[in-house]
């Protein structure tokens, strides 16, 4: 073990787990990190079986996230885990990340943050109680040409802005089929361990936060329709959502799982009063900037051009031309989330080196749930307004 690195613990992921094993990946892609431990799956026999796929001694993987907390925190402090990493089923991330926040460690978390307000409640609370780091991996902030969208609004380039449309579509929901289905998507369907928001939840909470990331805009208020057009689950597959933002600003924002030959379809378009600006997920070294009786120009990726942003600029690992996207922007989440970890041990706050915190937090995992649950009661009310006030303490 490298002293100098912090120590990671991973729960789930195991077997065919998918985001776990990104996650993983993308924490020690700067070699800032290793992963030591490990509860990677709900079954003890099967966790522990994970040791060697996962390099960790079989002593440190554990049969369960309690037993892996609880034995960590009975480690000498320079050997044990520093953070755990949450890549479980949407029902249990509440329960593990308060646990895990309690017993001293720092949290990444994968969205939807939890499955009900009151839970989300909860883990606010124990964040702001423990003072530990906690953050959501809506890993989309993470892309350097995001990045620069964001600092290019936030520098007026695009004057005041009016509209704003995302859209996230998949096309895999078609291909699943009760009784067929393997594990890994089945409890997608589940509403006890999916939560009450389907597409909604799994890529609806992606679009919304990229909206507020980019903007830096709340909603006031929304109305929603959802639609489930699978018959294997009663969850909706498709919805759209309607948005007055703060200012007079105005949203949509639309999410699927049945567009075919959609893979992994998320975009979004800004339109101001003095330019507009576009940018797709599937071609994320690009950024679109228009502007009224000018060539509508390309930004790419480009570290050392003089019209990349600075927060661009230190999102980026590799020259111009040699493409960057999934792993490095899920790495970019890590290492502004590694910053904050090292300021805390130093006793010193993020904000003093300098550098913007762009991390989502436990707060943007807030609004992520509580976007889910307005839309939620809008549709059971027949598509009718929601305040985005109602039902916050
Ligand atoms: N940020 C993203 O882009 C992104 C992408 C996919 C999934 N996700 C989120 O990540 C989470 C996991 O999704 P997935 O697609 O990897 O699911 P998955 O079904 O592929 O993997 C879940 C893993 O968790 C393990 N597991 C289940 N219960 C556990 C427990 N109590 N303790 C330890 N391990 C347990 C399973 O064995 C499995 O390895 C979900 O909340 C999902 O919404 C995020």
């Amino acid at each position: 073990m490298n002293p100098s690195k912090l120590k990671m613990g991973l729960i789930g992921g195991g077997g065919a787990g998918f985001i776990g094993r990104v996650h993983v990946t993308a924490a020690t892609l700067d070699r800032e990190a290793e992963l030591v431990a490990g509860a990677f799956s709900s079954s003890p026999e099967k966790s522990k079986r994970c040791s060697a796929e996962f390099s960790v001694s079989p002593a440190r993987a554990y049969g369960s996230y309690s037993d892996l907390l609880s034995s960590e925190n009975r480690l000498p402090s320079n050997d044990r885990i520093d953070f755990v990493t949450i890549a479980t089923p949407n029902h249990t991330h509440a329960d593990i990340a308060i646990c895990a926040l309690k017993s001293g460690f720092h949290v990444i978390c994968d969205k939807p943050m939890t499955t009900n307000l009151d839970d989300a409640r909860r883990l606010v609370e124990t964040v702001s109680e423990t003072g530990k780091v906690f953050v959501l991996s809506h890993n989309y902030s993470g892309y350097p040409m995001v990045r620069q969208a964001r600092e290019m609004i936030r520098n007026g380039e695009i004057g005041e802005v009016l509209a704003i449309r995302v859209a996230y579509k998949q096309g895999w929901m078609h291909g699943m089929q009760a009784g067929i289905t393997p594990n890994r998507g089945a409890w997608k369907s589940d509403p006890l361990k999916n939560g009450p928001a389907g597409s909604l939840g799994d890529v609806g909470t992606h679009a919304f936060h990229l909206l507020s990331f980019i903007t830096g805009l709340k909603p006031t208020a929304l109305m929603c329709k959802l639609k489930s057009f699978s018959s294997h689950h009663n969850l909706d597959d498709y919805g759209q959502a309607i948005m007055q933002m703060s200012g007079d600003t105005m949203a949509t924002v639309m999410w699927s799982q049945v567009s075919h030959g959609r893979l992994n379809d998320l975009s979004i378009q800004i339109d101001g009063s003095k330019g507009a600006l576009s940018w797709r997920q599937e071609s994320p070294n690009q950024l679109i900037f228009g502007q009224l009786g000018k060539p509508t120009m390309t930004y790419d990726r480009h570290p050392s051009a003089d019209y990349t942003t600075p927060d661009a600029k230190i999102a980026s690992r590799l020259p111009a031309g040699h493409p960057e996207a999934f792993f490095e922007a899920f790495a970019n989440l890590y290492r502004d989330a590694y910053r904050k970890m090292r300021c805390l041990t130093a006793s010193k706050e993020p904000q003093l080196d300098g550098v913007t915190d762009l991390c989502p937090s436990v707060w943007d995992g807030f609004d992520g749930v509580l976007f889910t649950h307005h839309c939620l009661n809008s549709n059971a009310r027949g598509c009718s307004w929601v305040n985005w006030c109602e039902d916050q303490e």
